[in-house]
C-alpha cells in the first residue's frame, strides 16, 4: 500500500555533509516522495520526550544528549511499502551487525556506533503516525489517511 513513514538523518551524518548527501540521494533514487524536510536541532527535553519507550534501558542518556547535540533533517516520505523499505535500506539497528549483515546498507556503509548509527525510521503504521506528527504538528494526516 502507499504510506507515509518518518524518516531522520541524524547529528552523526548531517555533520559530514557527504554523507547526508549520499543518504538524501538513496531517498530519491529509491522512488520516495519527499512530502516534508526539514532540519532542526532538538532540545534535550524533546529528545527524551521522542525516547520515552527506551526510558531505563543501558543505552538511553548517551541516546538522549547525541539526538540533542547538534542538527538533524527530518522527513515525511511516501512511497509503495514505505516504513518497511526505508527500515530495509537503513539495515540494522546495530552497526557492527549492519556492517556484517547489510554492507551496502546505510547503517552498514556510514554507521559510526550503535547510538551514532545515522538514521532513523518509524518502525509501524502507529509509531509513523505518531512520528510525523512530531515533528510536522501542522501536517494535515486527514487528507492523507482518506486516501486508503
Ligand atoms: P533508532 O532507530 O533511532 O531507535 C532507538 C535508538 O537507540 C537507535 O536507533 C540507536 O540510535 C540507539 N541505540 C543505542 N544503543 C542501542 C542498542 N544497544 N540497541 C538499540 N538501540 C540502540
Amino acid at each position: 500500500a502507499l504510506q507515509i513513514t518518518l524518516a531522520i538523518i541524524k547529528p552523526d551524518a548531517v555533520a559530514h555533509p557527504l554523507i547526508s548527501e549520499a543518504i538524501h540521494q538513496k531517498i530519491l533514487d529509491q522512488q520516495f516522495i519527499v512530502v516534508r524536510s526539514k532540519e532542526l536541532i532538538w532540545r534535550r527535553d524533546d529528545s527524551e520526550r521522542f525516547y520515552a519507550e527506551h526510558k531505563g534501558r543501558f543505552f538511553y542518556q548517551r541516546l538522549v544528549e547525541f539526538m540533542s547535540s547538534g542538527p538533524m533533517r527530518a522527513y515525511i516520505l511516501a512511497r509503495e511499502n514505505a516504513i518497511s523499505h526505508w527500515r530495509e535500506l537503513m539495515g540494522p539497528t546495530k552497526t557492527y551487525r549492519a556492517r556484517y549483515l547489510s554492507p551496502e546498507s546505510i547503517r552498514g556503509k556510514y554507521g559510526l556506533t550503535d547510538t551514532r548509527n545515522t538514521t532513523h525510521g518509524s518502525d509501524s503504521l502507529d509509531s509513523a503516525e505518531r512520528e510525523i506528527a512530531f515533528f510536522f504538528p501542522e501536517f494535515n494526516k486527514k487528507c492523507w489517511y482518506e486516501m486508503d
